[in-house]
């Protein structure tokens, strides 16, 4: 049954995330605004450009068939790189990039023609490639929820004079690191991906739908916290070999990587690098790692990384056959289910989210850090890209990359379903990427 595009609450998300970005790009900067915060990623001022054209290209030029507003900028902010895609890009020059005003003008004027398309263009258009189930809308929509979180990470990178802390806002750094435990989770069915007919829109790398066999295992309640992490640190992990893949150890002898990105030295004090402030190192909150220091911490306990299908048995599955939408079952997110949704700008202590909770027991499964996972991004079968952004995931697709579930506080509460695959490669240091070990159980 076709049913007309809901266009009054398209419109209406759509200038909730143009808000939300403004917001973000006036915490920072002038000096900020040209520099680049994460050498291979694009200086500030690309996003500001990058987000409006990307939905101007994407629905209002080839979804809809619509006329340039100005070639040259659509082009210069069609499109961001991939972390090592080019680790030697340009450096910040400003004479590359259009001066504040020209990229706002722009912006407004992009913007002014998606939301006249959201008012009054044939958005829905069943058997068009970009428009069927209005899916560039979707596209373009989710599009800059996930970029708000990317650009989050680059804020996070600035120096802390760079940026405007937003009235009001402290982290939450009380409290004592939660009780860790291991949950034993029965053998059974996992689903991963989703049938498109069953959700308004799902990106490429989630569909189609299929149901795996997962043996039991045990995983653990909560992120591994500071505290663990730092029981690994004084232990020596960052200096034996045996811990880490090779290309992992490679990569902390040529970096001297010593501890997490996240964390500072001084002293014999450590302390937490947060969006605003640096803060002595908060033992509860889950600590943010790239793949291979979650990994090498995984073999130092004797244990491993979850798979994709372990989490998604772990977080959605339960004794009965029904897969949940949520952890905690089918009412929607709420800030007192987990830190998602952009509600604190740092992590919150493990286990302060009890509404949270999995079937089984896990807590913060979706919040507060997403949760790598030991599988390597790779399609499902029957894979194919989406016409409305064909290399979202297709680009990917190298075994350099490992799919992470969940979500961080600067993840959309759009973007919270159970099939939403995250991916990064494994020595990327600068993502709100948590972890937790998984193992055999004694029995299996
Ligand atoms: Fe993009």
């Amino acid at each position: 049954m076709m049913t007309a595009p809901d266009r009054d609450a398209l419109i209406h998300w759509y200038m909730r995330n143009r808000a939300r970005s403004a917001a973000l790009f006036d915490l920072v900067s002038d000096e900020a605004y040209y520099s680049r915060p994460i050498a291979v990623r694009h200086p500030l001022v690309f996003y500001e450009g990058h987000l409006p054209a990307f939905s101007f290209n994407t629905l209002v030029k080839r979804g809809l068939g619509g006329s340039n507003i100005d070639t040259q900028l659509e082009t210069l902010f069609a499109r961001g790189i991939d972390p090592e895609e080019s680790q030697s890009g340009r450096a910040d020059d400003r004479q590359h990039w259009p001066a504040r005003d020209a990229v706002r003008q722009f912006a407004a004027e992009a913007d002014r023609h998606v939301i006249a398309a959201l008012e009054r263009a044939d958005i829905e258009q069943p058997g068009h490639p970009l428009l069927d189930r209005a899916e560039a809308v979707f596209a373009i929509l989710e599009h800059e929820a996930m970029h708000q979180e990317t650009l989050r990470y680059m804020w996070h990178r600035l120096p802390l004079d760079q940026k405007r802390r937003p009235s009001g806002y402290l982290p939450a750094t009380s409290g004592a690191p939660p009780a860790q435990d291991w949950i034993e989770i029965p053998a059974g069915r996992a689903v991963l991906g989703v049938a498109p007919g069953n959700v308004p829109f799902a990106w490429d790398n989630e569909r189609p739908a299929f149901e795996v066999d997962v043996a039991e295992f045990a995983i653990e309640r909560h992120d591994t916290t500071n505290a663990a992490y730092l029981e690994f640190i004084e232990a020596g992990g960052y200096r034996e070999a045996r811990w880490w893949r090779n290309g992992d150890w490679e990569w902390l002898q040529r970096e001297r990587v010593e501890h997490p990105l996240f964390w500072e030295r001084t002293g014999r004090n450590w302390h937490w690098r947060g969006m605003f402030e640096t803060v002595a190192l908060p033992l509860s909150w889950p600590v943010y790692v790239s793949w291979a220091e979650a990994n090498a911490f995984a073999r130092w306990r004797g244990a491993r990384l979850p798979t994709e299908a372990e989490f998604q048995r772990a977080a959605y599955g339960s004794d009965t056959r029904a897969v949940r939408q949520y952890p905690w079952g089918n009412e929607p997110p709420t800030a007192e289910r987990g830190v998602f949704d952009f509600s604190s700008w740092d992590p919150e202590p493990g286990g302060a989210h009890p509404a949270g909770r999995s079937a089984w027991g896990v807590d913060d499964l979706v919040g507060n850090g997403w949760t790598w996972t030991a599988s390597v991004f790779a399609p499902f079968p029957g894979f194919s890209a989406l016409p409305s952004y064909p290399e979202y995931s297709a680009d990917f697709f190298d075994h350099e990359h490992f799919v992470l579930k969940g979500a961080s506080p600067a993840t959309a509460r759009e973007l919270l379903r159970p099939s939403f695959r995250n991916w990064f490669r494994p020595r990327y240091p600068c993502v709100y990427a948590a972890f937790r070990c998984a193992r055999a159980t004694v029995s299996s």
